[in-house]
């Protein structure tokens, strides 16, 4: 038995979960072959809110964080009914994020494991989402569609890899802004209430389209044009057309490309994972494709494509038993890490 503590603080979350397993093999083999099941124990949570009609401030979320990950902390070993002597390992969100944020995390968990005398390992965010949505859904080697506030990828591993090896390759992805933060920046130049992302969400619902910029460039897409031409149409349409043709155009480039990457890589399964795969309208589009190509298609729970430190201890327990170690004094946070830089 394996019992991981992981904390995340990359942007406005920070939090701690609890997983544990029951296997303890070390061998180096791709991340598909894993076996062991891992089980959520506790997933506590608590969010930074920015002021109205502004984004995250970092400075005053990395306060937040540091404010409130002891009794994160506390709350998690509480419903867990663990004590920190049970932890057998601690891992952190070690990047990409806010800088100022992510040492929250790194210094906590570094503290910890020194404490304890327990191993430490440093974990991507994007590599945690991914591998949460596999391993609770119960595939074997997707096409990720990763869609988060700042990251927007089609993902696939093991493509040109020896075996025993294994690699995140990155076939598409925004070649400007996330698709969190296009419906994020929309809704503040909208005045929209927060949570921006739903509010758009929920107002899309009961709009009709109009045509906006479409651009998608193989299976690389772009929102900028699309971003200004939506805040410029506020004018002349209303606030649920607008939010409706936004939603609409943004999820099909990002299905266009993931059909082609579909077609490219022949995978029988796909899932959808980030903040913003919790939108019911982009999974029924996505999962409409999958059909047509005859894939199967997943998303997690709500709670596992939020920010969250579960997905955190999953991926360190996955990647302790491939055998991965790292010392305390090599880990620092890294807030440019790319998935395509994990090994
Ligand atoms: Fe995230």
């Amino acid at each position: 038995m394996t019992v991981c503590l992981g904390i995340e603080s990359t942007a406005h979350t920070i939090g701690v979960g609890i997983c544990e397993t029951d296997s303890g093999g070390h061998a180096a083999r791709p991340r598909s072959a894993s076996a062991g099941a891992i089980r959520v124990l506790v997933n506590a949570r608590r969010l930074y809110k920015p002021p109205a009609g502004q984004g995250i401030i970092p400075r005053v979320a990395a306060d937040h964080h540091a404010e409130f990950v002891v009794p994160i902390l506390q709350e998690a070993l509480s419903v867990a009914d663990v004590s920190l002597s049970d932890i057998d390992l601690f891992a952190f969100s070690r990047g990409p994020g806010i800088g100022q944020c992510l040492r929250v995390s790194c210094a906590a968990a570094k503290f910890l494991a020194s404490g304890h005398g327990k191993p430490i390992l440093g974990i991507n965010h994007c590599h945690a989402h991914l591998e949460v949505s596999r391993g609770l859904l119960g595939m074997q080697d997707p096409l990720y569609v990763y869609v988060s506030g700042a990251n927007t990828q089609i993902i696939t591993e093991n493509l040109r890899c020896k075996k025993g090896q294994s690699r995140f390759l990155v076939l598409g992805e925004t070649l400007d802004m996330g698709l969190g933060n296009l419906f994020d920046v929309f809704a503040r130049e909208a005045g929209f209430e927060y949570p921006h992302g739903s509010e758009v969400a929920r107002l899309a619902e009961k709009g009709r389209y109009f045509s906006l910029p479409y651009t998608v460039k193989g299976m690389n897409f772009a929102f900028a044009g699309l971003l200004t031409s939506a805040v410029r149409s506020l004018g002349e349409h209303s606030r649920e057309d607008a939010s409706h043709s936004l939603m609409e155009t943004a999820f099909a480039e990002i299905c266009e490309a993931a059909e082609r990457a579909l077609c490219l890589t022949g995978k029988k399964e796909v899932t959808v994972c980030g903040g913003v795969a919790q939108n019911r309208r982009f999974c029924e589009m996505l999962s409409l494709v999958c059909s047509e190509h005859g894939a199967r298609f997943g998303v997690a729970a709500p709670e596992f494509n939020a920010d969250n430190g579960a997905m955190i201890a999953y991926t360190a327990l996955r990647e302790w038993e491939r055998g991965k170690r790292e010392t305390i004094g090599s880990l620092k946070p890294d807030g440019y890490w790319r998935i395509d830089e994990v090994s």
